[in-house]
């Protein structure tokens, strides 16, 4: 495809958009564990999407869902009336997810599950009596999308630096990445449960009750794949309960079946107050993100007359319909499928692959857990990201899509891949590393 002036209207997301149309990078297609692009190349796809695709692209079932929808009712109102897929997948997702998070709040993004988890957050506080609990906590390098809410408890600076004020009374944990005492970790490393006690100083400094809640990703996936540290997720639960401190988990990337199980939460036996999610909902075949509540929160906000609306927010395409018929369709997929086990069961031969780049002198670290995983470069002096995304277009141009972040290369495959593709994926790195 070549670039014309008018191809100068699309304003691209996180992306160097000059340089971008100077060198375009155009899909048109796409099935099961490849993209082809309009040259007609075929690309593997190494981190699903953007960790949204787990059970590969075109699934036949999921598209049938969203065409069959399509013909009954594409458009429904959420609010003051509903339809009914979205109880159904509600109930689905309350039925699937840990213990007592059996209530859903739609939304379209993670990005806008993260406010909406916030909010509910500081309404829950207000409801109970507590409204001096407004404070938000996030963690360095965290991510917790682009709105003003996730910005916020956000931790990665270039995606704050333009846009402040960001939130007042919000308060941030150290990172868990540790080089010096972790690198070469396989699944959780060793150590780190300290860096939760860093909650301690915050509740010490602030008071708790001053603090709403702690949000944090299980494994900080957009940052380049930071797994927590071990006994560092259950430390956090039990400050924050010991603290009367709620504890949000944030789930975009990490649920359906990343991890190997249906969540984060899941995999670690943890449960938190709150779980956003995206991404892996619906495939990523129509946008749609959820917020599952617990017993406790919901109920605390269900009081008041029965004719009042109990919180103020929503969104027009909340619940939508396609996205619906896309969920329910996603979750059968992965279920008959058997994804999250499969994710699970290639775990093991995922970490022993990956691991095996370990020789090139330019790498600082191989990390992994479940199906993700991430190797991180050593930059080039005064030209940070050079290597990484170096990396990434001499990958693209072998037929792999990796996603990195500054020097980090971030994999992240369909749950659908092979050994073989698994193997596809390192012998492309292993080659560009070695000319690194
Ligand atoms: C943990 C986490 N939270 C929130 C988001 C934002 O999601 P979205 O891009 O759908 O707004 C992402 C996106 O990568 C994410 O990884």
């Amino acid at each position: 495809m070549t670039f014309e002036k008018e191809n100068d209207a699309y304003w691209m997301p996180f992306t160097p958009n000059r340089a971008f149309k100077k060198n375009p990078r155009i899909l048109d297609s796409s099935l099961g564990m490849y993209y082809t692009t309009t040259e007609g190349q075929k690309i593997l796809d190494g981190c699903a999407g953007l960790w949204c695709v787990n059970a590969g692209h075109g699934n036949k079932k999921i598209n049938e869902a969203i065409k069959t929808q399509v013909d009954r009712m594409t458009y429904s109102p959420s609010f003051q009336a509903g339809h009914k897929l979205a109880f159904e997948l509600a109930e689905r997702l309350a039925n699937l997810m840990p213990d007592d998070l059996n209530h859903v709040f739609f939304t379209n993004s993670g990005s806008e599950s993260v406010d909406t988890a916030l909010k509910i957050a500081r309404a829950y506080q207000k409801a109970r009596g507590k409204p001096e609990k407004i404070k938000l906590i996030g963690r360095e390098r965290g991510y917790h999308g682009v709105n003003f809410g996730g910005l916020s408890v956000g931790g990665i600076m270039p995606n704050r630096q333009a846009f402040g004020p960001l939130l007042p009374e919000v308060d941030h944990l150290p990172h868990t990445h540790d080089l010096a005492k972790n690198a070469f970790s396989k699944g959780q490393p060793e150590h780190g449960v300290d860096k939760a006690d860093r909650l301690l100083d915050l509740i010490a400094l602030h008071g708790a009750n001053t603090i709403a809640a702690v949000i944090v990703e299980p494994m900080a996936g957009s940052a380049g794949v930071l797994v927590p540290p071990k006994g560092y997720l259950e430390r956090l639960r039990k400050i924050c309960t010991d603290n009367d401190i709620l504890l949000i988990f944030d789930e975009v990337i990490t649920a359906f079946g990343r991890m190997g199980d249906s969540s984060a939460a899941a995999h670690f036996n943890i449960q938190p107050d709150m779980m956003t999610m995206a991404k892996g909902l619906t495939n990523g075949a129509v946008p749609m993100g959820a917020v599952m509540v617990s017993d406790k929160l919901h109920g605390a906000l269900m009081n008041g007359p029965e004719n009042m609306i109990e919180l103020f927010h929503g969104y027009t395409y909340s619940g939508h319909p396609l996205a619906c018929a896309a969920g329910i369709a996603s979750l059968d997929v992965y279920a008959e499928e058997g994804l999250f086990e499969r994710a699970a069961r290639l775990a093991p031969y995922w970490q022993k692959a990956i691991h095996s780049l370990r020789r090139h002198d330019c790498i600082l670290d191989i990390r992994n857990i479940g199906l993700v995983g991430a190797i991180e470069l050593k930059p080039i002096e005064g030209k940070p990201s050079v290597r990484a995304f170096d990396a990434y277009l001499k990958a693209f141009q072998a037929g792999l899509l990796i996603r990195t972040t500054a020097d980090i290369i971030a994999l992240s495959p369909p749950l659908i891949i092979t050994e073989q593709q698994i193997d596809t994926i390192v012998n492309i790195l292993d080659d560009i590393l070695a000319k690194a």
